[in-house]
């Protein structure tokens, strides 16, 4: 246990986190890099640049003449996976602070340092990236020694492309960070971390052992879901899973146990003996529930089983993405699936299309609602449409948000602007340092998940950086927008609102779908109505659209090329009564301006 350094890597997005550890990895022997880079790795998680799922790898390191095993817990870097990131860090007794010399702290380091500072860790600030020509090292410095108050002689400087400064990081971690601490003799305790699919051992979690071991063959229960296994094998992970006969208290590792379904591993569970249990789980457990929900259906309909049979795949290996059928008047069958959050809710999509070649059609996401009645019951509602008659609502609860935003002074003005305009309420501000600002705002999640990103990226020409955590439901007076079109209400394209916006969002959808919906051979009529009365009109006016009126003379194997390109144009349409409508159409408030 002396020799075992656990720790994790705190990074803004991009600040070089993936770089430095693969720099540590290869400084260990425990890879060689031949190109690209070894923790991310899925093909998805390459081009977006961020970690989706957390890793773990250990390796050997030599230092003084003693061996040390130091564990690496890769925590995923976007807020959506916030819980996920609590618990890696749960699991670690240190964490590097990786700092971007040319970016400064950003929002994501702070929220994630405060994590670590909760559950003691110690930090070692590490400035990254400090072989390029815009790094500003002293200022930089400075904002670390405000944030954590360290001494400018704990800072490593360092940079994952050249690999300077990576033996002193090695260094560090085994001086600075404590070993683990644990009763070795006292009952099974161990803390997932983190799970996987692998489609030939079914589900892999990985864990740190807090007190006493674990052997393979032991039988073992899960504390919080009370299910229990036999351990068919247990080991370490390096580039490859190591099986091992027993595992120790401090130790990281992975265990198989049959189990098929991934809802059943929690990451966060507590992993004890059957036979001789710990009296209590690992503190901190929460169920991860979807906060943002979005209707997908299938744009052929005969494609609705390989959809369900697509998403439940999908699952198998994120057990954050939940999904029950639903079925909507103007689209038909398909899923209400929940998601983390926004970034969470495009990677699925993306997975659907790329790894599964489904072509969907994707509803406006929203937020869960609980409605509660004039009996006082309540329910959880994951779709505008499901709302009951409003007669019927005593109230509604929304769920709000605690944010932080980190930007330069410049731009403190049209961020307040925004915020506000979103419903948000400042909390405080506090200057880190020179002209750099954090802001703390609550703001409600559904108008987040409503094109708040790219304004506030727009604003902030990018100087802006956006993090979050959930922080409970609040009453507010919300009003269902409906969108008829023909006269016929649109299911999918209902949204709910604040009231005081209702109306000009009501106005700017009617305008918008306008420029969508492209002209027919009839007049359409699209209206916006909050309960019976219609708040917002604009007609679309009829024109026969003649794509071969261009072409002249008869060259028909040139006509025909036209009238097949329009076909395939209208694949992406959904049939809605007479209306043929654009998938555009259905996330139209997403860019409503
Ligand atoms: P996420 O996985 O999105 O959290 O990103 P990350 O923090 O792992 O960043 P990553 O290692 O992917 O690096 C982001 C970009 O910065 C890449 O283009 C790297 O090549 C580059 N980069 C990382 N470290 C250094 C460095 O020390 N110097 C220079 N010049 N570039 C670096």
């Amino acid at each position: 246990m002396n020799n075992i350094r656990n720790f994790c890597i705190i990074a803004h997005i991009d600040h070089g986190k993936s770089t430095l550890a693969d720099r540590l990895l290869e400084r260990t022997q425990t890879i060689k890099i031949t190109e690209g880079q070894m923790l991310d790795n899925m093909d998805l998680e390459r081009e977006r640049g961020i970690t989706i799922k957390s890793h773990a790898i250990q390796m050997e390191y030599k230092h003084n003449g003693e061996t040390y095993i130091l564990n690496l817990i890769d925590t995923p870097g976007h807020v959506d996976f916030s819980y996920e990131v609590s618990r890696s860090i749960a699991a670690c007794e240190g964490a590097l602070l990786v700092v971007d010399a040319t970016q400064g702290v950003q929002a994501q380091t702070i929220s994630n340092l405060y994590m670590a500072i909760e559950h003691d860790l110690e930090i070692i600030p590490v400035l990254n990236k400090i072989d390029m020509p815009s790094a500003m090292p002293d200022e930089v410095e400075d904002e670390i020694i405000e944030l954590i108050g360290c001494k400018r002689e704990d800072i490593l400087r360092a940079s994952g492309k050249t690999g300077e400064g990576v033996d002193e990081v090695l260094a560090a971690i085994v001086e600075r960070v404590p070993h683990p601490n644990g009763d070795t003799k006292a009952p099974l305790q161990a803390l997932i971390f983190d799970s996987v699919f692998n489609s030939f051992r079914g589900i892999i979690a990985y864990f740190k052992i807090e007190n006493g071991e674990i052997r393979k063959g032991d039988k073992v229960k899960f504390f919080n879901t009370g299910m229990e296994y036999v351990a068919d094998e247990v080991g370490v992970l390096k580039m490859d899973m190591v099986p091992r006969d027993v595992l120790k208290t401090g130790e990281v590792g992975y265990i198989i146990s049959g189990i098929k379904d991934a809802t059943e591993v929690k990451v966060g569970d507590t992993i004890t003996h059957v036979t001789r249990p710990c009296d209590k789980a690992i503190a901190g457990f929460q169920e991860v529930k979807p906060m943002v929900f979005a209707g997908v259906y299938p744009i052929d309909p005969s494609e609705y089983e390989n959809l369900r049979a697509s998403l439940e795949k999908l699952q198998l290996n994120d057990a954050s993405l939940t999904f029950a059928p639903e079925s909507s008047v103007a689209l038909g069958f398909g899923f209400r699936c929940g998601f983390l959050g926004l970034l969470h809710m495009e990677i699925v999509q993306e997975r659907l299309d790329r790894e599964f070649n489904m072509d969907v059609i994707t509803t406006v996401p929203n937020v869960s609602y609980m409605v509660y009645d004039k009996q006082g019951n309540v329910k959880e509602v994951h779709n505008p449409s499901g709302l009951p008659e409003q007669t019927m609502i005593d109230h509604i609860e929304e769920p709000y948000i605690r944010s932080t935003i980190i930007t330069t002074t410049n731009f403190i003005g049209p961020i307040m602007t925004l915020c506000l305009d979103k419903r948000g309420e400042l909390i405080n501000q506090e200057y880190v340092s020179g002209n750099r600002v954090e802001l703390h705002f609550m703001l409600p999640l559904g108008e987040i998940v409503i094109d708040f990103y790219d304004k506030l990226k727009s604003i902030s020409k990018g100087y802006a950086s956006f993090d979050y955590h959930i922080d409970g439901f609040r009453p507010s007076r919300l009003a269902k927008l409906d969108i008829l079109l023909n006269g016929e209400p649109v299911d999918a394209l209902s949204a709910l609102t604040h009231q005081d916006n209702a109306v000009t969002i009501g106005r700017k959808m009617c305008e918008k779908l306008k420029d969508l919906i492209p002209r027919q051979q009839f007049d359409i009529a699209i209206q916006a109505a909050i309960g019976a009365k219609i708040v917002a009109r604009e007609t679309i006016k009829c024109v026969r659209k003649d794509v071969t009126a261009k072409c002249y003379g008869g060259d028909v194997s040139r006509k025909r090329k036209l009238l097949e390109k329009q076909k395939k144009g209208k694949k992406r349409m959904k049939q809605i009564g007479n209306v043929e409508v654009p998938q555009k159409a259905f996330l139209a408030v997403l860019k409503l301006d």
